[in-house]
């Protein structure tokens, strides 16, 4: 087994050898983040793709961003570093489910957010990100009848901002739904000066009681820019290294989930961070091990593919 250091050397080795990109969510391991050539949420992430030359495309992020990758550059190679990188809220909307509620829906347009498979996105009329939900939903006609999907909480968001009344389909990211709302609001009261930042993915009380709603850029964009100091923040913890990095001397609050309790030193102990699971499963030694051998490849069906890349590129025009 190699070293850290020697894992870091043959990636770097390896990405130039095979002119490859590795782009990474804010979601990763932090020293995935280090080594990445690009940093981003999944709308940034989409368009580097869209305009990187590499030959290679290597995705630490979970299997929906390396199929939207995919879509959007056919002739590229898209490596993921491990297969089991998925997402609940993807999984919770299947394209035959979709297909039904579509059918039982004419006269609808259907917006699906980008965390969904790539035949859930060649039923769908517009993608959206958590970045450019919100402007992409105010650019359709107020009469517009709208079919939402799969996060019901983004969608809740979106009905209660714009006054809109979306079809919302049942789905929700578990990882943001679980979130302690005791535990936030015991944080409130202990930081009374932080600000509360939120993405969207997150249950009503949680959004209700954010300063901050956004995309990670989003937010991370806000902790940058705000003169505060304390930031309390509802969003998976791997968010929390870019902007410790981004804002030296500015404290970051993870708010922790509901009854989540970790082994140390074999005593069950109260766990302040909230990960996604499938996002963790990277790790610097599956990278290089993605790298050297060239696996695991994103495919998309070319008759999916080119229906998918429709929505995706209204999404591009529109944001
Ligand atoms: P972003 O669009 O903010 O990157 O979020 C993606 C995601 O999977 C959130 O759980
Ligand atoms: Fe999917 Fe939630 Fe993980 Fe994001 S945090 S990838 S929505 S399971």
């Amino acid at each position: 087994m190699l070293r850290r250091e020697e894992l870091i050397e043959e990636i770097n080795r390896l990405r130039k050898e095979k002119n490859a990109v590795i782009m990474a969510h804010y979601y990763q391991r932090a020293e995935l983040q280090d080594i990445a050539d690009f940093v981003g949420d999944s709308l940034a992430l989409a368009r580097q793709a869209a305009r990187t030359d590499a030959d290679i495309i290597v995705l630490c992020g979970v299997h929906f961003m390396g199929e939207t990758a995919k879509i959007i550059c056919p002739n590229k190679k898209v490596l993921i570093p491990d297969t089991g990188a998925g997402c609940s809220l993807a999984d919770s909307c299947r394209a035959e489910d979709l297909a039904r509620w579509k059918e039982s829906h004419p006269g609808y347009m259907v917006v699906s957010y980008v965390n969904t498979s790539a035949a859930v996105k060649a039923l769908t009329d517009i993608v959206v990100t958590s970045s450019n939900a919100l402007k992409i939903i105010n650019q359709l006609p107020a009469d517009q009848k709208i079919l939402f999907g799969p996060d019901m909480n983004l969608g809740n968001y979106i009905n209660s901002i714009t006054g809109r009344q979306m079809e919302l389909w049942n789905g929700a990211c578990h990882v943001h739904s679980r979130f302690s709302v005791e535990a936030l609001l015991q944080l409130r009261k202990k930081f009374p000066q932080a600000k509360v930042l939120a993405h969207p993915e997150c249950k009503k009380i949680v959004l209700d009681t954010a300063d901050v709603v956004g995309s990670t850029e989003a937010l991370l964009n806000y902790a940058k820019n705000s003169d505060e100091n304390e930031f309390i923040v509802a969003t998976e913890s791997g968010i929390l290294h870019k902007m410790q990095e981004a804002c030296a001397g500015k404290v970051f609050i993870p708010v922790p989930p509901e009854a989540t309790e970790i082994i140390i030193d074999g005593e069950l102990t109260p766990c302040s961070c909230n990960e996604c699971e499938y996002m963790r499963l990277n790790t610097l030694e599956k990278l290089y091990e993605c790298l050297r051998d060239e696996k695991y490849e994103i495919k998309v069906e070319s008759y999916v593919a080119r229906e998918a890349i429709k929505p995706i590129e209204r999404m591009m025009i529109m944001s």
